[in-house]
C-alpha cells in the first residue's frame, strides 16, 4: 500500500463501508443450506463457513488487539482454526483440513462474526484522532481481504457443488447470457518506456507498488477475450495431444490427470454442456472461455499462432478503460458473450510471473505476509472476473495463481508483437 488511504476518509464513512462489506459476504451466504457450509472438495477450496470465520479472524489479528486494551478474543483457540497462512501470528490448522471442522456450528460462526462487529463498529466510533489514519487503515485492508474472500466462495463454492453427482446449481434464479459472436479486432499499442503500478492515495496492495518503468515493444492486443468457439477449434485440432503445443510441466500434468478440456465441462450425447454456479448448461460458444490454467492458455495462444500478454501491456490498457464490466453486481455470476471485456467475465493469464516490482517493500510486520511471500511460482491475472465485486477491481490490482491452478475463473486474451 502506498499514501495513508486512512487519512481522508471519515469515521461514519468507514463504519458504513465496514457494514455494507460485511453484510455482503453473509448475503452471498444467504442461499447455503448448513450442509453446503461444511465442503472442501479439493486442498485449494475452504468451506464457506472457514472463509466467513477467516475473515472475521483477520479483524482479531491484525485489528482489535493492537487498538482495544485487554481485548478478549471471542474464542481463544479460534485463532489456531482460522489463521490462513499467517506464520508470524503463530500456528495453524492445515489448510487441507479445514473441512473436518464440524465445530464451531455455522451458528456459532455467524455469532463470531457479530461479535466481531460489534467491537469493530465501536472502535471506529472511539478510537482517537491521533490513531485514526492506522486503523482505517488496517480497517481498509481488511475489508479489501473481505472482499477477496466473497470471491473465493464463489468460486469455492461452484468447486464443492461441481463433484456432487446431482449437479447442483448455487443459484435458481441466475440470468443466462446472452447469445452474439463479437468478431476480434487488433488494437494496436505503441512500445516505449512506460509506468505501470499504484499510485496516489487511494487503496492498493503492497504487491502494486511502487509506481516504476517498463519497456514495452510495440505490439497488439485482441479486443476481447477468447471465446468458447474458439476454445473449440483448439480441442478440435487435437490442441490437447500434440506436445509441440505446450509447456513441459503442462504436458506432464495434462496427461497424468487426463485434462482434455476446461474445467467444468462434460459431453454429454455429442453436446457440450458446462457446469455454472445456475447448475448445468449447455456451453454458450460465445462466452470466454473460462477455467482454463495458465498451461492451457499458454498453448492456445501458441496454437493460435499469438501470445500471451504481459501484465505491463494489460496494465496500461486497462489504465485507459472505465472501470465497469460484468462483476457480481449483474447477478450472472458467469462469463457473457460481449466486446472489450476489459475488466469483468474472466480473469486473464498473463505471460508474467508474480514477482516483486521494484524498490518492493511489503507491510511492515506480519502483515507483510499478505502478498509478498507467495512471490515466486505463481503467473499474475488481471482484470476482475465475474464474481469479483464491483469496486474490487483496478487497473493496477495483480491477482495470482499458480499455472495449473484453474478453478479460478481464469480466461485469456491474445496479443502479438509488432
Ligand atoms: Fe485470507
Amino acid at each position: 500500500m502506498t499514501g495513508k488511504p486512512g487519512s481522508h476518509v471519515t469515521r461514519s464513512d468507514l463504519a458504513g463501508e465496514y457494514r455494507r462489506v460485511r453484510a455482503e459476504t453473509e448475503q452471498i451466504c444467504v442461499l447455503l443450506q448448513a450442509d453446503d457450509y461444511q465442503l472442501q472438495s479439493i486442498t485449494q477450496t475452504s468451506p464457506p463457513k472457514w472463509h466467513i470465520a477467516h475473515v472475521s479472524w483477520f479483524f482479531e489479528a491484525f485489528v482489535l488487539p493492537d487498538f482495544v486494551a485487554g481485548y478478549r478474543p471471542f474464542h481463544p483457540r479460534f485463532g489456531y482454526l482460522f489463521n490462513s497462512y499467517y506464520e508470524t501470528v503463530g500456528s495453524m490448522q492445515p489448510r487441507s483440513t479445514r473441512g473436518m471442522l464440524s465445530r464451531p456450528t455455522v451458528d456459532e460462526v455467524y455469532r463470531y462474526r457479530a461479535y466481531v462487529d460489534e467491537q469493530m463498529l465501536s472502535l471506529i466510533e472511539s478510537v482517537d484522532d491521533n490513531r485514526w489514519t492506522d486503523l482505517a487503515f488496517r480497517i481498509t485492508l481488511g475489508l479489501n481481504h473481505e472482499q477477496q474472500h466473497q470471491e473465493l466462495l464463489f468460486m469455492d463454492i461452484k468447486h464443492n457443488f461441481s463433484v456432487n453427482p446431482l449437479r447442483p446449481g448455487y443459484s435458481q434464479t441466475l440470468q443466462d447470457t446472452q447469445d452474439g459472436s463479437v468478431p476480434v479486432q487488433w488494437i494496436e499499442r505503441e512500445g516505449g518506456i512506460m509506468e505501470i503500478g499504484h499510485a496516489g492515495d487511494d487503496f492498493a496492495y503492497d504487491n502494486e507498488t511502487p509506481r516504476h518503468q517498463v519497456l514495452l515493444q510495440d505490439h497488439k492486443l485482441a479486443s476481447r477475450p477468447v471465446t468458447n468457439a474458439e476454445y473449440l477449434a483448439f480441442i478440435a485440432d487435437d490442441g490437447y495431444t500434440r506436445p509441440e503445443l505446450w509447456l513441459s510441466d503442462g504436458w506432464s500434468l495434462i496427461n497424468r490427470d487426463g485434462w482434455r478440456q476446461p474445467l467444468y465441462w462434460q459431453q454429454q450425447d455429442g453436446q457440450w454442456q458446462q457446469f455454472t454456479l445456475g447448475g448445468m448448461r449447455e456451453l454458450n460458444p460465445d462466452e470466454p472461455v473460462c477455467h482454463v490454467s495458465f498451461y492451457e492458455a499458454d498453448a492456445y495462444a501458441r496454437w493460435a499462432g499469438k501470445r500471451l500478454p504481459s501484465e505491463a501491456e494489460l496494465e496500461l490498457m486497462l489504465a485507459q478503460q472505465p472501470v465497469t464490466g460484468n462483476f457480481t453486481d449483474h447477478a450472472i455470476l458467469h462469463p457473457q458473450p460481449g466486446e472489450g471485456q476489459w475488466y469483468g467475465d474472466v480473469w486473464e493469464w498473463t505471460a508474467t510471473p508474480y514477482g516483486p516490482y521494484p524498490g518492493f517493500k511489503p507491510l511492515a510486520g506480519s502483515m507483510g505476509e499478505y502478498n509478498g511471500k507467495f512471490m515466486c511460482n505463481q503467473m499474475v491475472l488481471r482484470g476482475g472476473c465475474c464474481v469479483t465485486p464491483p469496486g474490487h477491481a483496478r487497473a493496477s490490482y495483480r491477482n495470482f495463481f499458480y499455472p495449473d491452478e484453474r478453478w479460478v475463473f481464469s480466461g485469456l486474451r491474445l496479443a502479438e508483437d509488432g
